[in-house]
């Protein structure tokens, strides 16, 4: 696996910059719908969303919600730690695509990447350094306890995000506390409210 991290996050400061809140142009709502037409977000977003409806009829409305969450949520660090949000919105959609397929947690991270990495030559929507930023985030995810590369990390944070925000009044899992109080930190955020899971 080659991580071209740094390379593809060099080339995305246009993509970056364009959505940067003072350089934001607007648009007709012909000119957004044609925009949607030839999306590859959009076209990756369809693919999954069959793969739910394929797999998982009976309980589609938890992985609606947390993947595009997760990639919403991953849209919003990357804007903010100047990455490549639309790269980063993809990490989200096909994080958990082993637990779409199979319903199994254990290993969905590292089955995930070998799934992911597939899906994506098969769909030939992002380049092969693209798919191997996606592919490694997604084989990390699950180690939120260590520290990778930067989209390994937005990944992980995003997807702790969306635990903790389901359910504002939920309580956190000890294993992602760390991490949700520092990006709530990083987002000028405290999470002084949010109390943590006594049992786990
Ligand atoms: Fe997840």
């Amino acid at each position: 696996m080659v991580y071209a991290v740094d390379e593809v996050a060099a080339n995305a400061v246009d993509e970056v910059t364009a959505h940067a809140a003072d350089e934001v142009t607007a648009h007709t709502a012909d000119e957004v719908t044609d925009f949607f037409a030839d999306s590859r977000l959009e076209k990756l977003r369809r693919r999954v969303d069959k793969l739910i409806k394929k797999y998982q009829p009976d309980d589609d409305k938890y992985f609606y919600v947390h993947l595009y969450g997760v990639s919403h949520f991953c849209a919003l660090l990357a804007l903010r730690r100047g990455l490549n949000p639309g790269l980063a919105a993809a990490c989200g959609m096909l994080h958990d695509i082993h637990q779409v397929k199979t319903g199994e947690i254990k290993h969905h991270a590292v089955e995930g990447a070998t799934t992911t990495e597939a899906l994506l030559k098969k769909w030939q929507l992002y380049t092969d350094d693209e798919i191997a930023v996606i592919v490694t985030a997604i084989s990390r995810h699950s180690r939120k306890r260590d520290v990778h590369g930067a989209y390994d990390e937005l990944l992980k944070d995003a997807d702790v995000m969306h635990h903790c925000l389901y359910d504002p009044s939920a309580p956190v899992l000890m294993k992602e506390k760390a991490r949700y109080a520092g990006v709530l930190a990083e987002l000028g955020y405290n999470n002084k409210n949010h109390k943590q899971h006594p049992n786990r």
